[in-house]
């Protein structure tokens, strides 16, 4: 009898092509996919799995638990608009520190055999870059404040319960199925929106923040790896590429993918953090992650995708839950 893998934020885009990857590659387990649909489409769904359409954070998941005998879960549902958290507070722990609550219940409940979670390079904030696993995090928001609350729930969990875990750091991931059309997240995204749209690319500030953006392919084998091996039991691991740029070079090396002389816009400067980036050591001893494709490679067959899709209404909140200090270009 096949495994079940409960994969939360699966029309999403790490969850929609980590389900596709265990579809194709792992065929002594099945999927089983939530999503609210919130921030990922139900085209994004691979078929071969079984979606269910619910959400997290206010969902009874029992019965889910129960009927599927849930063996491993992938926790990737969540609001991951860093920059919007601190004007959406109240939402954004519902949404991602809340949900991850319920999910950890479900988990200790039916004896899930490991929860991988999705934390973020967030929880660094204000650390000195390069960021290592041994560093203490100090978050520089809610998003950040809210994966780390959630990294240290499961730990809890682990230690009183026995829930098995294994907590990841991504940063900047972006590939296919990524959410183009939300203005608050997901920069690389974004430009191509606003070229598609005859719009000039957007940058905060003046572009010299660093970053090191990961291509999602390079991460699914990865994850599963986070899953099953012994050796990435209750670990926390940086997951991404090593190859840290400014802003504006990621810019322009999207203008050079495109080919087309797009403009760019400089915004005022937000409160976010100079420079994120990590180190790797663990994933590439624990997982065997490697940074396999350049951001360029990464952004061609990006682009490729993004051309091919749909004309989506961009994703804007009709009302903050505050409006103080909003920066001018997300304004109402
Ligand atoms: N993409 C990145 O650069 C990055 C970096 C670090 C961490 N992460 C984390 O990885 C995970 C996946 O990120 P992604 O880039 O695929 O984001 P995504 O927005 O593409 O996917 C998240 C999915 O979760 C769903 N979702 C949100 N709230 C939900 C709820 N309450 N109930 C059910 N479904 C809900 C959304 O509809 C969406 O489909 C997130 O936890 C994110 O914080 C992502």
């Amino acid at each position: 009898m096949k495994k079940t893998v409960l994969i939360t934020g699966v029309a999403g885009m790490i969850g929609s092509r980590m389900a596709e990857w265990i579809v194709s590659n792992q065929k002594d387990y099945q999927v089983v996919g939530i999503d609210n649909l919130s921030g990922g489409y139900i085209e994004n769904v691979p078929e071969g799995i079984l979606f269910i359409q619910a959400d997290v954070a206010t969902e009874n998941l029992d019965q889910i638990f129960q009927e599927h005998q849930i063996y491993y879960v992938l926790h990737f549902a969540a609001y991951a608009a860093e920059g919007l958290s601190p004007f959406i507070r109240k939402f954004n722990y519902t949404n991602n520190l809340v949900a991850t609550a319920n999910i950890v219940n479900a988990c200790i409940k039916y004896q899930v055999k490991r929860l991988v979670f999705t934390s973020s390079m967030a929880v660094y904030g204000h650390s000195p870059a390069p960021f290592r696993e041994i560093a203490v995090p100090q978050p520089a928001d809610p998003y950040g404040v809210a994966k780390y609350a959630c990294e240290m729930d499961i730990q809890i969990a682990g230690e009183q319960h026995g829930l098995d875990w294994c907590i990841l750091r991504p940063h900047n991931v972006y590939g296919q199925n990524q959410n183009i059309w939300d203005k608050y997240r997901n920069v690389l995204g974004i430009w191509m929106y606003q070229h598609i749209n005859q719009q000039a690319f957007s940058i905060f500030g003046d572009g010299s923040q660093k970053r090191a953006f990961s291509y999602l392919e390079d991460c699914l084998e990865p994850l599963w790896n986070a899953t099953v091996l012994p050796a990435a039991s209750k670990q926390i691991i940086n997951i991404g590429s090593d190859t840290e740029i400014s802003v504006l070079t990621a810019a322009q090396t999207l203008k050079e993918v495109i080919g087309a002389d797009a403009q760019i816009q400089f915004l005022e400067q937000r409160h976010e953090v100079q420079n994120a980036y990590s180190t790797h050591e663990k994933a590439i001893a624990i997982l065997g992650y490697k940074d396999s494709t350049s951001l360029k490679e990464g952004l061609t067959a990006m682009w490729e995708w993004a051309k091919k899709q749909p004309k989506r209404k961009r994703m804007e909140w009709d009302a903050y839950e505050i409006d103080n200090g909003m920066y001018e270009s997300w304004k109402k």
